[in-house]
Protein backbone atom coordinates (compact mmCIF):
# COMPACT_ATOMS: atom_id res chain seq x y z
CA UNK A 1 0.00 0.00 0.00
CA UNK A 2 1.57 3.20 -0.88
CA UNK A 3 1.72 6.00 1.95
CA UNK A 4 2.07 9.21 0.06
CA UNK A 5 0.20 11.88 2.27
CA UNK A 6 -2.86 13.15 0.59
CA UNK A 7 -4.89 15.80 0.03
CA UNK A 8 -8.44 15.58 -0.85
CA UNK A 9 -8.81 18.15 -2.80
CA UNK A 10 -12.36 19.16 -3.84
CA UNK A 11 -11.97 19.47 -7.74
CA UNK A 12 -13.53 23.07 -7.48
CA UNK A 13 -13.16 24.14 -10.75
CA UNK A 14 -15.23 20.80 -11.87
CA UNK A 15 -17.74 21.36 -9.39
CA UNK A 16 -18.98 25.13 -8.35
CA UNK A 17 -20.65 23.92 -5.54
CA UNK A 18 -21.14 25.31 -1.98
CA UNK A 19 -19.52 22.38 -0.58
CA UNK A 20 -18.20 24.43 2.19
CA UNK A 21 -20.99 25.29 3.97
CA UNK A 22 -22.12 21.13 4.01
CA UNK A 23 -22.16 19.79 7.45
CA UNK A 24 -20.11 16.93 8.47
CA UNK A 25 -23.26 14.63 8.88
CA UNK A 26 -24.42 15.62 4.98
CA UNK A 27 -21.06 15.71 3.52
CA UNK A 28 -20.52 12.31 4.80
CA UNK A 29 -23.63 10.59 3.75
CA UNK A 30 -22.51 11.93 0.53
CA UNK A 31 -18.92 10.08 0.90
CA UNK A 32 -21.00 6.97 2.05
CA UNK A 33 -22.21 7.02 -2.45
CA UNK A 34 -18.34 6.90 -3.40
CA UNK A 35 -17.20 4.82 -5.67
CA UNK A 36 -14.56 2.54 -4.94
CA UNK A 37 -12.20 1.53 -8.29
CA UNK A 38 -9.43 -0.65 -8.75
CA UNK A 39 -10.16 -3.72 -7.31
CA UNK A 40 -11.04 -2.63 -3.80
CA UNK A 41 -8.59 -0.18 -3.76
CA UNK A 42 -10.24 3.19 -2.92
CA UNK A 43 -8.22 5.22 -5.62
CA UNK A 44 -11.08 8.08 -5.58
CA UNK A 45 -13.93 8.96 -4.34
CA UNK A 46 -16.54 10.21 -6.89
CA UNK A 47 -19.71 11.96 -4.94
CA UNK A 48 -23.17 12.70 -6.73
CA UNK A 49 -23.85 16.69 -5.57
CA UNK A 50 -27.17 17.66 -5.33
CA UNK A 51 -30.16 17.35 -6.79
CA UNK A 52 -28.57 17.99 -9.86
CA UNK A 53 -26.18 14.66 -10.16
CA UNK A 54 -23.18 16.88 -10.64
CA UNK A 55 -20.23 14.99 -9.32
CA UNK A 56 -17.64 15.98 -7.07
CA UNK A 57 -14.42 14.23 -6.90
CA UNK A 58 -12.04 13.67 -3.65
CA UNK A 59 -8.63 12.62 -4.68
CA UNK A 60 -6.79 10.05 -2.77
CA UNK A 61 -3.87 9.95 -1.20
CA UNK A 62 -1.29 8.32 1.03
CA UNK A 63 -3.10 8.34 4.35
CA UNK A 64 -2.30 5.06 5.65
CA UNK A 65 -5.00 2.90 5.39
CA UNK A 66 -6.90 0.38 8.10
CA UNK A 67 -5.18 -2.94 7.97
CA UNK A 68 -5.66 -6.44 9.65
CA UNK A 69 -9.04 -6.55 9.66
CA UNK A 70 -10.63 -9.27 11.76
CA UNK A 71 -14.26 -10.10 10.96
CA UNK A 72 -15.94 -12.03 13.72
CA UNK A 73 -19.81 -13.36 13.35
CA UNK A 74 -21.68 -12.82 16.44
CA UNK A 75 -25.42 -14.05 15.11
CA UNK A 76 -27.76 -12.24 16.37
CA UNK A 77 -25.22 -9.74 17.80
CA UNK A 78 -24.61 -9.19 14.24
CA UNK A 79 -20.29 -9.12 12.24
CA UNK A 80 -17.86 -7.68 14.72
CA UNK A 81 -15.09 -6.01 12.83
CA UNK A 82 -11.44 -4.70 14.16
CA UNK A 83 -8.70 -3.46 12.47
CA UNK A 84 -5.72 -1.50 13.15
CA UNK A 85 -4.33 1.60 11.91
CA UNK A 86 -0.64 3.83 12.27
CA UNK A 87 -1.79 7.19 12.69
CA UNK A 88 -3.78 9.83 13.99
CA UNK A 89 -7.25 9.21 12.00
CA UNK A 90 -10.36 11.24 12.30
CA UNK A 91 -12.79 8.72 11.45
CA UNK A 92 -13.08 5.62 9.40
CA UNK A 93 -16.13 4.54 7.03
CA UNK A 94 -16.73 0.71 6.22
CA UNK A 95 -18.52 -0.28 3.23
CA UNK A 96 -19.21 -3.73 2.13
CA UNK A 97 -19.50 -5.06 -2.24
CA UNK A 98 -22.31 -6.39 -3.01
CA UNK A 99 -23.23 -7.53 -6.85
CA UNK A 100 -20.43 -5.13 -7.46
CA UNK A 101 -22.02 -2.20 -6.10
CA UNK A 102 -20.09 -0.39 -2.81
CA UNK A 103 -23.17 -0.35 -0.31
CA UNK A 104 -22.07 1.98 2.87
CA UNK A 105 -22.28 0.80 5.83
CA UNK A 106 -21.36 3.08 8.71
CA UNK A 107 -18.66 5.92 10.01
CA UNK A 108 -16.98 5.07 13.50
CA UNK A 109 -14.26 6.86 15.09
CA UNK A 110 -12.74 3.93 16.73
CA UNK A 111 -11.09 0.98 14.90
CA UNK A 112 -13.98 -1.40 15.33
CA UNK A 113 -17.14 -2.19 14.05
CA UNK A 114 -20.75 -4.26 14.31
CA UNK A 115 -22.84 -4.82 11.00
CA UNK A 116 -26.80 -5.48 12.00
CA UNK A 117 -27.77 -5.12 8.68
CA UNK A 118 -25.59 -7.90 7.39
CA UNK A 119 -28.23 -10.84 5.98
CA UNK A 120 -28.33 -14.10 7.99
CA UNK A 121 -26.81 -16.13 5.24
CA UNK A 122 -24.13 -16.05 2.57
CA UNK A 123 -21.11 -14.00 3.31
CA UNK A 124 -19.89 -10.02 3.21
CA UNK A 125 -16.64 -8.38 1.96
CA UNK A 126 -15.71 -5.48 3.79
CA UNK A 127 -13.50 -2.65 3.59
CA UNK A 128 -12.24 0.26 6.14
CA UNK A 129 -11.03 3.81 4.70
CA UNK A 130 -9.40 5.91 7.07
CA UNK A 131 -10.02 9.65 6.96
CA UNK A 132 -8.36 12.90 8.52
CA UNK A 133 -10.85 16.25 8.96
CA UNK A 134 -9.12 19.47 9.07
CA UNK A 135 -11.60 21.91 8.70
CA UNK A 136 -13.06 21.93 5.40
CA UNK A 137 -10.52 19.39 3.78
CA UNK A 138 -10.87 15.67 4.25
CA UNK A 139 -8.20 13.49 3.34
CA UNK A 140 -9.25 10.22 2.37
CA UNK A 141 -7.17 6.31 2.42
CA UNK A 142 -7.66 3.86 -0.26
CA UNK A 143 -9.32 1.16 0.89
CA UNK A 144 -8.46 -1.79 3.61
CA UNK A 145 -7.81 -4.87 1.68
CA UNK A 146 -11.36 -7.01 1.35
CA UNK A 147 -12.37 -8.87 4.70
CA UNK A 148 -14.76 -11.62 4.18
CA UNK A 149 -17.94 -12.18 7.19
CA UNK A 150 -20.48 -14.18 7.30
CA UNK A 151 -22.55 -13.73 10.36
CA UNK A 152 -23.21 -17.69 11.61
CA UNK A 153 -19.53 -19.01 10.54
CA UNK A 154 -19.24 -22.67 11.49
CA UNK A 155 -18.14 -23.89 14.93
CA UNK A 156 -14.72 -24.29 15.52
CA UNK A 157 -13.12 -27.18 17.07
CA UNK A 158 -15.52 -30.22 16.39
CA UNK A 159 -14.51 -33.30 17.68
CA UNK A 160 -15.81 -36.56 18.26
CA UNK A 161 -14.73 -38.99 21.03
CA UNK A 162 -16.88 -42.28 21.67
CA UNK A 163 -16.77 -43.57 25.56
CA UNK A 164 -18.36 -46.75 26.06
CA UNK A 165 -22.02 -46.60 24.13
CA UNK A 166 -21.76 -42.67 24.13
CA UNK A 167 -20.71 -40.84 20.82
CA UNK A 168 -19.95 -37.29 22.14
CA UNK A 169 -19.59 -34.00 19.98
CA UNK A 170 -18.01 -31.07 21.30
CA UNK A 171 -17.14 -27.39 19.54
CA UNK A 172 -16.33 -24.21 20.93
CA UNK A 173 -18.99 -22.16 22.01
CA UNK A 174 -20.05 -18.95 19.67
CA UNK A 175 -22.02 -15.50 20.32
CA UNK A 176 -24.92 -14.51 19.34
CA UNK A 177 -26.47 -18.21 19.07
CA UNK A 178 -29.49 -19.56 20.22
CA UNK A 179 -28.24 -23.42 19.78
CA UNK A 180 -26.55 -25.60 17.60
CA UNK A 181 -28.38 -28.21 14.90
CA UNK A 182 -27.18 -31.44 14.84
CA UNK A 183 -27.38 -33.94 12.03
CA UNK A 184 -26.25 -37.81 11.48
CA UNK A 185 -25.64 -38.16 7.42
CA UNK A 186 -27.90 -35.09 6.34
CA UNK A 187 -30.73 -35.81 9.06
CA UNK A 188 -31.54 -33.25 11.63
CA UNK A 189 -31.00 -35.61 15.16
CA UNK A 190 -30.91 -33.15 17.85
CA UNK A 191 -31.08 -29.47 18.63
CA UNK A 192 -28.99 -28.00 21.89
CA UNK A 193 -27.84 -24.98 22.98
CA UNK A 194 -24.93 -26.52 25.07
CA UNK A 195 -21.82 -26.64 22.93
CA UNK A 196 -21.40 -30.61 23.40
CA UNK A 197 -23.73 -33.47 22.75
CA UNK A 198 -23.81 -37.15 24.54
CA UNK A 199 -25.74 -39.09 21.92
CA UNK A 200 -26.50 -43.11 22.23
CA UNK A 201 -24.93 -43.98 19.43
CA UNK A 202 -23.43 -47.46 19.06
CA UNK A 203 -24.62 -47.61 15.44
CA UNK A 204 -22.22 -50.09 13.23
CA UNK A 205 -21.99 -47.95 10.57
CA UNK A 206 -19.59 -44.70 9.63
CA UNK A 207 -21.45 -41.47 10.13
CA UNK A 208 -21.12 -38.07 9.41
CA UNK A 209 -22.00 -35.42 11.86
CA UNK A 210 -22.70 -32.00 11.02
CA UNK A 211 -23.16 -29.06 13.69
CA UNK A 212 -25.01 -25.72 12.47
CA UNK A 213 -25.31 -23.14 14.73
CA UNK A 214 -28.89 -21.12 14.28
CA UNK A 215 -30.52 -18.08 15.76
CA UNK A 216 -34.42 -16.79 15.34
CA UNK A 217 -34.67 -13.33 13.84
CA UNK A 218 -37.96 -12.17 13.66
CA UNK A 219 -39.56 -16.01 13.83
CA UNK A 220 -37.71 -16.20 11.13
CA UNK A 221 -34.55 -19.37 11.52
CA UNK A 222 -30.85 -18.48 10.66
CA UNK A 223 -29.16 -21.53 9.89
CA UNK A 224 -25.17 -21.35 9.93
CA UNK A 225 -22.28 -22.28 8.24
CA UNK A 226 -21.58 -26.73 8.29
CA UNK A 227 -18.79 -28.14 10.71
CA UNK A 228 -18.24 -31.58 9.73
CA UNK A 229 -16.78 -34.77 11.49
CA UNK A 230 -17.01 -38.59 10.73
CA UNK A 231 -16.88 -41.61 12.97
CA UNK A 232 -15.32 -44.73 11.67
CA UNK A 233 -16.80 -48.37 12.67
CA UNK A 234 -13.29 -48.99 14.13
CA UNK A 235 -12.77 -46.24 16.47
CA UNK A 236 -16.34 -47.06 17.59
CA UNK A 237 -15.99 -50.91 18.16
CA UNK A 238 -12.22 -50.34 19.90
CA UNK A 239 -13.82 -48.63 22.57
CA UNK A 240 -16.78 -50.40 23.65
CA UNK A 241 -16.83 -51.20 27.06
CA UNK A 242 -17.72 -54.81 26.05
CA UNK A 243 -14.51 -55.38 23.57
CA UNK A 244 -12.76 -58.61 23.69
CA UNK A 245 -9.15 -58.40 22.76
CA UNK A 246 -7.20 -61.78 22.59
CA UNK A 247 -4.93 -63.35 20.48
CA UNK A 248 -7.41 -63.66 17.72
CA UNK A 249 -9.08 -60.25 18.17
CA UNK A 250 -6.53 -57.27 18.34
CA UNK A 251 -6.83 -53.77 19.29
CA UNK A 252 -8.07 -52.55 15.82
CA UNK A 253 -6.44 -49.65 15.01
CA UNK A 254 -4.17 -51.18 16.60
CA UNK A 255 -2.60 -48.75 18.67
CA UNK A 256 -6.11 -47.46 19.55
CA UNK A 257 -5.55 -44.68 22.70
CA UNK A 258 -8.77 -44.12 24.86
CA UNK A 259 -9.84 -40.52 24.85
CA UNK A 260 -10.78 -40.80 28.28
CA UNK A 261 -8.34 -41.94 30.30
CA UNK A 262 -8.06 -40.81 34.00
CA UNK A 263 -6.00 -41.80 37.15
CA UNK A 264 -7.04 -44.54 39.68
CA UNK A 265 -5.04 -45.43 42.54
CA UNK A 266 -1.55 -43.86 44.02
CA UNK A 267 0.95 -45.45 41.55
CA UNK A 268 0.32 -43.23 38.33
CA UNK A 269 -2.17 -45.69 37.14
CA UNK A 270 -4.67 -44.88 34.55
CA UNK A 271 -8.30 -46.41 33.31
CA UNK A 272 -11.01 -45.34 31.06
CA UNK A 273 -13.30 -42.60 33.61
CA UNK A 274 -16.34 -45.08 33.67
CA UNK A 275 -14.06 -47.97 34.78
CA UNK A 276 -12.02 -45.55 36.85
CA UNK A 277 -14.92 -44.61 38.92
CA UNK A 278 -16.13 -48.39 39.20
CA UNK A 279 -12.44 -49.55 40.23
CA UNK A 280 -12.84 -46.58 42.82
CA UNK A 281 -15.86 -47.75 43.87
CA UNK A 282 -15.15 -51.26 44.69
CA UNK A 283 -12.15 -50.20 46.54
CA UNK A 284 -13.92 -48.04 48.50
CA UNK A 285 -16.03 -51.37 49.46
CA UNK A 286 -13.40 -53.71 49.83
CA UNK A 287 -11.23 -51.22 51.71
CA UNK A 288 -14.48 -50.81 54.33
CA UNK A 289 -14.43 -55.34 54.39
CA UNK A 290 -10.77 -54.69 55.55
CA UNK A 291 -9.68 -55.99 51.81
CA UNK A 292 -7.71 -52.81 50.46
CA UNK A 293 -6.59 -53.26 46.82
CA UNK A 294 -3.51 -51.80 45.16
CA UNK A 295 -4.15 -51.17 41.32
CA UNK A 296 -0.75 -52.01 39.88
CA UNK A 297 -1.70 -51.80 36.99
CA UNK A 298 -4.03 -50.54 33.93
CA UNK A 299 -4.16 -48.48 31.06
CA UNK A 300 -0.65 -49.92 28.67
CA UNK A 301 -0.39 -48.37 25.33
CA UNK A 302 1.13 -49.83 22.84
CA UNK A 303 3.75 -48.70 22.84
CA UNK A 304 4.80 -49.77 26.54
CA UNK A 305 3.20 -53.47 25.50
CA UNK A 306 6.32 -53.10 22.88
CA UNK A 307 8.47 -52.73 26.08
CA UNK A 308 7.47 -54.63 28.32
CA UNK A 309 6.82 -57.53 25.83
CA UNK A 310 10.68 -57.64 24.26
CA UNK A 311 11.78 -57.75 27.86
CA UNK A 312 10.00 -60.86 28.67
CA UNK A 313 10.89 -62.38 24.77
CA UNK A 314 14.58 -61.34 25.87
CA UNK A 315 14.43 -63.23 29.07
CA UNK A 316 12.15 -66.47 28.77
CA UNK A 317 12.17 -66.34 24.60
CA UNK A 318 9.16 -65.91 22.49
CA UNK A 319 7.28 -69.13 23.37
CA UNK A 320 7.16 -68.83 26.88
CA UNK A 321 6.57 -65.28 27.24
CA UNK A 322 3.40 -65.74 24.55
CA UNK A 323 2.23 -67.70 27.89
CA UNK A 324 1.76 -64.99 29.95
CA UNK A 325 2.48 -61.45 28.08
CA UNK A 326 0.39 -60.08 25.27
CA UNK A 327 2.27 -59.07 22.22
CA UNK A 328 1.53 -55.19 21.56
CA UNK A 329 -2.07 -54.31 20.13
CA UNK A 330 -3.03 -57.53 21.84
CA UNK A 331 -3.15 -56.60 25.36
CA UNK A 332 -6.10 -56.04 26.77
CA UNK A 333 -4.60 -53.69 28.75
CA UNK A 334 -5.01 -51.34 26.04
CA UNK A 335 -8.13 -51.14 26.35
CA UNK A 336 -8.13 -48.68 29.42
CA UNK A 337 -10.67 -51.29 30.88
CA UNK A 338 -8.21 -54.17 32.66
CA UNK A 339 -6.53 -53.69 36.09
CA UNK A 340 -3.61 -55.73 37.51
CA UNK A 341 -4.85 -55.79 40.87
CA UNK A 342 -2.68 -56.79 44.44
CA UNK A 343 -3.02 -56.42 48.17
CA UNK A 344 -2.37 -58.53 51.33
CA UNK A 345 1.16 -58.51 51.05
CA UNK A 346 1.29 -60.29 47.24
CA UNK A 347 2.42 -59.93 44.27
CA UNK A 348 1.85 -60.10 40.30
CA UNK A 349 3.05 -63.15 39.06
CA UNK A 350 2.27 -66.81 39.41
CA UNK A 351 4.33 -67.15 42.42
CA UNK A 352 3.30 -63.93 43.93
CA UNK A 353 0.36 -65.69 46.00
CA UNK A 354 -2.67 -63.27 45.30
CA UNK A 355 -4.91 -65.96 44.84
CA UNK A 356 -4.15 -66.76 49.03
CA UNK A 357 -5.49 -63.48 49.69
CA UNK A 358 -8.27 -61.68 51.20
CA UNK A 359 -8.06 -59.59 48.33
CA UNK A 360 -8.66 -62.26 46.24
CA UNK A 361 -11.50 -63.80 47.57
CA UNK A 362 -13.40 -60.51 47.96
CA UNK A 363 -12.99 -59.98 44.24
CA UNK A 364 -14.35 -63.65 43.84
CA UNK A 365 -17.21 -63.14 45.45
CA UNK A 366 -17.93 -59.34 45.19
CA UNK A 367 -16.31 -57.69 42.10
CA UNK A 368 -19.06 -58.52 39.20
CA UNK A 369 -21.59 -56.17 41.18
CA UNK A 370 -19.12 -53.45 40.02
CA UNK A 371 -18.63 -54.83 36.91
CA UNK A 372 -15.51 -56.25 37.19
CA UNK A 373 -14.79 -60.30 36.28
CA UNK A 374 -11.94 -62.45 36.12
CA UNK A 375 -10.60 -62.70 32.96
CA UNK A 376 -7.67 -65.25 33.03
CA UNK A 377 -9.16 -67.95 35.10
CA UNK A 378 -7.60 -71.60 35.89
CA UNK A 379 -8.48 -74.23 33.40
CA UNK A 380 -9.71 -71.67 30.70
CA UNK A 381 -5.76 -71.59 29.59
CA UNK A 382 -6.84 -72.77 25.85
CA UNK A 383 -9.84 -70.35 25.59
CA UNK A 384 -7.80 -67.52 26.77
CA UNK A 385 -4.52 -68.44 25.37
CA UNK A 386 -3.24 -67.47 28.67
CA UNK A 387 -1.88 -69.06 32.03
CA UNK A 388 -3.92 -68.74 34.96
CA UNK A 389 -4.17 -64.95 36.12
CA UNK A 390 -5.84 -63.73 39.53
CA UNK A 391 -4.22 -60.51 39.53
CA UNK A 392 -6.20 -59.20 36.00
CA UNK A 393 -9.59 -57.66 36.43
CA UNK A 394 -11.71 -56.63 33.69
CA UNK A 395 -14.46 -54.28 33.67
CA UNK A 396 -17.33 -55.12 31.37
CA UNK A 397 -20.34 -52.70 33.01
CA UNK A 398 -22.20 -53.69 36.32
CA UNK A 399 -25.20 -55.40 33.84
CA UNK A 400 -22.71 -57.26 31.72
CA UNK A 401 -20.79 -58.65 34.87
CA UNK A 402 -23.98 -59.60 36.77
CA UNK A 403 -25.24 -61.86 33.55
CA UNK A 404 -21.52 -62.71 33.30
CA UNK A 405 -21.99 -64.56 36.82
CA UNK A 406 -25.17 -65.53 36.35
CA UNK A 407 -24.33 -67.60 33.06
CA UNK A 408 -21.98 -69.30 35.05
CA UNK A 409 -19.40 -69.60 32.20
CA UNK A 410 -15.42 -69.18 32.89
CA UNK A 411 -14.30 -66.74 29.99
CA UNK A 412 -15.54 -63.55 27.65
CA UNK A 413 -14.99 -65.97 25.30
CA UNK A 414 -17.42 -68.47 25.88
CA UNK A 415 -19.94 -65.67 27.33
CA UNK A 416 -19.56 -63.31 24.25
CA UNK A 417 -19.05 -66.94 21.28
CA UNK A 418 -15.64 -65.08 20.10
CA UNK A 419 -12.95 -67.08 19.10
CA UNK A 420 -9.91 -67.14 21.74
CA UNK A 421 -6.85 -69.12 21.99
CA UNK A 422 -3.43 -69.01 20.27
CA UNK A 423 -2.44 -66.25 17.47
CA UNK A 424 -3.52 -67.48 14.01
CA UNK A 425 -0.90 -69.29 12.41
N1 LIG B 1 -0.62 -60.38 30.92
C1 LIG B 1 -1.62 -60.08 29.93
C2 LIG B 1 -2.01 -61.26 29.13
C3 LIG B 1 -1.14 -58.98 29.00
O1 LIG B 1 0.07 -58.91 28.77
O2 LIG B 1 -1.97 -58.24 28.54
ZN1 LIG C 1 -2.93 -57.84 33.37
Amino acid sequence: MKHKWLVALFVLFLLPLPVFSLSEAEAFSLLGDASVYADGELLMWRVPMGLDGREMLFSVGDLPAAHSVEVEGRGKEGISLTWENESEISYYTVFSIEDGQQVYLGKVDEPHFIDTSAPGEGERVYYVASHLQDGMFFQSSAASEGARGTRLPAVEELSISIVGEKTILEWRAQEGVDGYIIYRDEEEIDRTKSQSLRMDDSGEGEYMYKVRPYYMDDKREIIGESAYVTVIPEVREASLITRVVNKKHPMDPIDYYPEDLVSVGTQGEYLREEAADAFNKMNEAATRDGCPLTAQSGFRSYDLQTILYDRYVANYGKEEADTFSARPGYSEHQTGLVMDIVGGGARIGSAGGFDQTEQFRWLQQYAHLYGWILRYPKGSEEVTGYSYESWHWRYIGVDEAIRFKESGLATLEEFYSIEGGDYPQ
